[in-house]
């Protein structure tokens, strides 16, 4: 699958004008690219880490689909440990968090050594997930420091015939795979 890199479309000082950026951003992407994803800085103070990028892969989540967010970030100082917050809001309400140990989510574990560092989340979006706009806000931190917060911004469309088609091939194996195929060529016909 293709990496895309997610847009930054605000940054903490202008917040106000950062968000009317943002909605006008979100707005041309989804006339101009349907399902582009986005990120905005959600940090309210300094950060340890210094986020450059933000990947989201696929850049169009379907129901069923690990979508993977990786941040890349560097970092000012070594950090020991620390907890990432993650919050999924779907058509703006909270539907999901969870807490994870920062250790986990970094390519290199801990301590994270200053420099370069890129944190990394596979997120399940079940069979079930309801299609519209999502986001995923990362929020990190040590036991005294932020560390980074980041909002991603994207849609989950329904799934193509294809992926439906892919579905039933998984569900029924065998004949009854073969039962719904000719089925389905008998009601073409
Ligand atoms: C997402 O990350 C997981 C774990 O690193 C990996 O196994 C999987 O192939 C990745 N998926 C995509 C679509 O890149």
């Amino acid at each position: 699958m293709r990496a895309a890199v997610v847009r930054q479309v605000g940054s903490s000082p202008y917040r106000l004008r950062a968000s009317l950026l943002a909605a006008a951003a979100l707005l041309l992407a989804a006339v101009a690219l349907p399902g582009a994803a986005a990120w905005t800085d959600c940090s309210t103070g300094p950060t340890v880490f210094k986020v450059s990028e933000v990947e989201l892969v696929p850049t169009v989540v379907k129901p069923g689909d690990v979508a993977n967010f990786t941040i890349t970030a560097e970092a000012a100082k070594e950090v020991r440990m620390g907890v990432v917050q993650m919050i999924v809001h779907y058509a703006g309400m909270p539907v999901w968090t969870q807490l994870d140990n920062l250790c986990d989510k970094t390519a290199a574990g801990c301590p994270v050594q200053p420099g370069p560092v890129q944190v990394l989340y596979s997120q399940l979006f079940p069979a079930i997930t309801p299609p519209g706009f999502y986001d995923v806000t990362l929020n990190g931190h040590s036991i005294t420091e932020a560390l980074f917060c980041v909002k991603v911004e994207f849609q989950v469309v329904p799934p193509g015939a294809e992926q439906v088609a892919e579905g039933w091939a998984a569900a029924l194996k065998g004949p009854a795979q073969q039962q719904v195929l000719s089925t389905h060529r008998k009601s073409l016909a």
